[in-house]
């Protein structure tokens, strides 16, 4: 009979050992009675960015990279992004099931009163220079609220963690306007509780004088799509940050705050901005083949190309395409995007990215949209962080609840100096620094 075990030999000892594999994985802590000799602290494993590592079980999103597909509770994304809006997900993510009727319209209203932000916040806000990174004063607006809502430290409390939750939906967006806004040295504009989710942010965003601001439908539903599409990833590098920093029991406003700060970093949040530069840089489809002869050459990487997960196409990318044609009927249509099918095209029949398994990701088609409706790149991380912030909140609730976690903790293979001799001041000579 099949076994679900491992045998492992330790050729230092000759000694062997069993181990039971569940789900493909191997407990690392299983290692540890793999010892050299009697005082040995025992096997660990060295995995640098945790490209081979489990740090949770989850039950949240499943992602198969090898074969493109991407689901959310087990729903898969295309149905999602085709026939829910971004709160019914939001609330998929956070509870395991889609709402009924009734649930979902006690959802969205309570998500909705909790939209506003108090005027400490606001006037925190306007504190920042003129010219500030909307991405940083979110990041630390999400995190001033924490001075806000003492109460939030009480995580332990399932009824205080949900008003938190409902909290930090509802006022993310708002922070976001606001950092937009402020750095066009526009005044800030309240929400409006008569509005959806998406209409309501955009209302926030461009309202001016007119008395009632109108969203055109087809863009707040491309919003809404988009929001469905960055909701969660599973263990990426912000989604591990706000496990991480939670895990020391932080309270949600904080660890929000931390997860976004990993979000900003250009190697997660920032690649769409880059494919626009790369777009324009490439200038018209014409110049398409030459460009990609340089990359292949060894001249850069292709921006929004490629994926640490996924080794087929992106399954968001696909919907992305799709949204981005209904945006341009009402926008026009973006120059860049024949840029950008051209090179789709050119790449995907092309040996080098074949081999390599590189397919359009998330952002290649993102940044375009956005640009199309209006945003400036700096908002595009900001773009991400809003419905990414239901991700991370899923994935912290469901890291408090997991009896099997601890305060996140790993080890290290330590290649410092061993025991040194104390040297007194004078007799030391001229430190020579290590950067
Ligand atoms: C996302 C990314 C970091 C994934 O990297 P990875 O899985 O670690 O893959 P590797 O860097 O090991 O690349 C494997 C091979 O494909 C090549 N490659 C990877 N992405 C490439 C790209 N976008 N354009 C051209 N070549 C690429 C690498 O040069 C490497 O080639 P080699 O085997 O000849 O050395 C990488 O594809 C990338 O930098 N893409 C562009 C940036 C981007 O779009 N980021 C957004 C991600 S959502």
């Amino acid at each position: 009979m099949k076994q679900e075990t491992l045998t492992i030999t330790d050729n230092r000892t000759g000694q062997s050992y069993v181990v039971p594999v569940e789900r493909g994985t191997i407990r690392a802590m299983d290692l540890r009675q793999i010892k050299a000799s009697a005082g040995d602290f025992g096997l660990m494993t060295y995995d640098p960015a945790f490209l081979n590592t489990a740090s949770c079980r989850s039950s949240v999103t499943f992602i198969d990279g090898e074969r493109g597909i991407l689901r959310y509770r087990g729903y898969p994304i295309e149905a999602l992004a085709e026939h829910c809006t971004f709160l019914e997900v939001a609330y998929l993510l956070l509870f395991g099931e889609l709402p009924e009727e009734r649930q979902l319209e006690n959802w969205v209203s309570e998500i909705t009163h909790h939209t506003m932000l108090h005027e400490n916040t606001k006037k925190f806000m306007e504190g920042f220079r003129h010219d500030a990174h909307p991405m940083g004063m979110l990041v630390s607006t999400v995190a001033a609220l924490s001075t806000i809502y003492p109460e939030a430290k009480a995580i332990h409390d399932a009824d205080n963690r949900l008003l938190q939750i409902k909290r930090l939906i509802g006022k993310v967006p708002s922070i976001a306007a606001m950092s937009y806004r402020h750095s066009l040295g526009f005044p800030y504009v309240y929400p409006d509780n008569d509005l959806s989710y998406a209409e309501n942010f955009l209302n926030m965003l461009w309202k001016m004088v007119e008395p009632k601001y109108v969203a055109n439908p087809v863009l707040a539903r491309a919003l809404d799509i988009l929001f469905i599409l960055h909701a969660d990833h599973e263990q990426n590098c912000s989604t591990n940050t706000m496990r991480s920093v939670g895990s020391a029991q932080t309270d949600p406003y904080l660890a929000t705050a931390a997860a976004a700060a990993a979000l900003a970093g250009p190697l997660h949040g920032g690649a769409n901005e880059q494919v626009l530069t790369m777009l324009d840089e490439i200038g018209s489809k014409d110049n398409v083949p030459a460009y990609v002869k340089k990359i292949k050459e060894g001249h850069g990487k292709l921006m929004g190309f490629g994926h640490r997960v996924y080794k087929n196409y992106d399954p968001r990318a696909k919907i992305i395409k799709w949204t981005a044609e209904q945006v341009f009927e009402v926008t026009g249509r973006n120059r860049k995007l024949d840029t950008a099918l051209e090179l789709e095209r050119i790449a995907l029949q092309d040996d080098y990215f074949v081999t390599r398994k590189l397919y359009p990701n998330v952002d290649f088609y993102s940044g375009i949209i956005y640009q199309a409706m209006g945003f400036s790149p700096e908002m595009f991380t900001v773009l991400f962080a809003i419905p990414r912030t239901t991700g991370w909140l899923a994935q912290w609730q469901e890291m408090l609840l997991d009896p099997e976690q601890k305060s996140a903790r790993p080890r290290q293979v330590y290649t410092g100096e061993d025991t040194r001799q104390f040297v007194p001041i004078e007799q030391r000579v001229p430190a020579v620094v290590k950067t």
